[in-house]
């Protein structure tokens, strides 16, 4: 039996937000810590995958480094965890392609987010054949990618948010029609999901925060200073009632608030209410601004120091790189053998 193997990716698309942070980020590094000695963990910038939208390359680039910083910075220790950009190590892709020869067409094209990358409605009366023009074949492939992703570093565990199970069922069901004509090769990967519900958008509390959305102040990034806190808390869309109480449906926003603060001083959101529930919402906003703030502190100063020092960064990652590169040498190994190369 195989030592646990962790894997988990995030795409670079900037700084990461308070919502990437408490639904993954923190739960990669709670991973980190409990792990048990013999337990690998691998953490990407899954920067192929962003390619499957129009990007800038400036800015990818930019972002990329970004996305690799806040790892670090986060706590992701890279003498403890192997930490890489995908694109730095081949074998993702190559295993992408043979496992393009075992995967379902018909799983693909029920899969949901290629319809919703396009940003197609669900009942579109846009001309079919026009909106079949614009869809790229890598949208359409991408869940071999991330199949590959897992598979080629041989997961058993994948931390992934709730919304992301789709991806892993895919991975799993890939795996299977893998083993099954060519033998034992990889282990069927678990998702791990996270515990920590969803944030909502600060603008918008009935749909999650996420760095999609125009308006900059539905989101905190893990770099904003605590003024820029405050500045966004304070204007987070409330209702007029006068009394905290928690109630996501009637009241999503200032139930978004006190979950935000229940995940910061991991205690139930119900004795956060018994304490807040006669005071102001003001108060409450303070004490949200100061908590957020005070745990990003750490976060944002390591970033600051990690970003000045490129070449540190750099070589980090070509270690990472390196690391991944040994691991994923063997996975091919095994699967060039069982197919016939
Ligand atoms: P975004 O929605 O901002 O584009 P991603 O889809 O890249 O974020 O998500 C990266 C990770 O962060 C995923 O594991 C996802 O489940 C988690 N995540 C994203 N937004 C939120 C949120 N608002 N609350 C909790 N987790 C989130
Ligand atoms: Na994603």
């Amino acid at each position: 039996n195989r030592a646990p193997t962790i894997f988990s990716g995030i795409q670079p698309t900037g700084v990461p937000h308070l919502g990437n942070y408490l639904g993954a980020l923190r739960q990669w590094v709670k991973l980190q810590q409990d792990a048990d000695p013999q337990t690998k963990l691998f953490f990407s910038i899954v920067d192929l995958h962003a390619l499957t939208v129009p990007q800038d390359p400036d800015q990818l680039r930019r972002w990329r480094t970004e996305a690799f910083a806040t790892l670090l910075a986060v706590g992701l220790d890279p003498k403890r965890s192997t930490i890489f950009y995908q694109s730095a190590v081949p074998a993702h892709t190559e295993l992408m392609w043979i496992l393009s020869t075992v995967a379902s067409m018909g799983y693909l094209s029920r899969m949901t987010q290629w319809k919703s990358k396009l940003q197609l409605p669900e009942d579109t009366t846009l001309d079919h054949s026009a909106a079949r023009a614009q869809l790229r074949l890598g949208l359409f492939s991408y869940p071999v990618l991330q199949a590959a992703d897992i598979l080629v570093h041989r997961a058993t565990h994948v931390p992934v948010g709730e919304d992301q199970k789709q991806h892993l069922e895919f991975s799993r069901y890939t795996a299977n029609s893998f083993n099954h004509i060519y033998g034992p090769i990889f282990p069927i990967p678990e998702a791990v999901i996270s515990p920590a519900k969803r944030v909502m958008s600060l603008k918008e509390p009935t749909v999650k925060m996420s760095k999609s959305h125009t308006d900059e102040r539905s989101r905190i990034l893990l770099t904003d200073d605590p003024a820029t806190i405050y500045k966004k808390v304070k204007v987070a869309l409330t209702d007029s009632e006068a009394t905290i109480t928690y109630d996501p449906v009637q009241r999503p926003g200032v139930s978004n608030l006190i979950e935000i603060l229940s995940h910061f001083e991991e205690r139930p959101c119900e004795t956060i209410v018994r304490e807040y529930g006669s005071a102001s919402l003001r108060t409450l906003k303070e004490e949200v601004a100061k908590q957020i703030a005070h745990h990003l502190r750490e976060i944002r100063e390591g970033y600051a120091a990690l970003v000045a020092n490129p070449a540190s960064l750099d070589t980090i990652a070509q270690r990472g790189a390196q690391a991944a590169q040994g691991q994923t040498g063997e996975t091919m190994q095994r699967v060039r053998a069982a197919v016939g190369l």
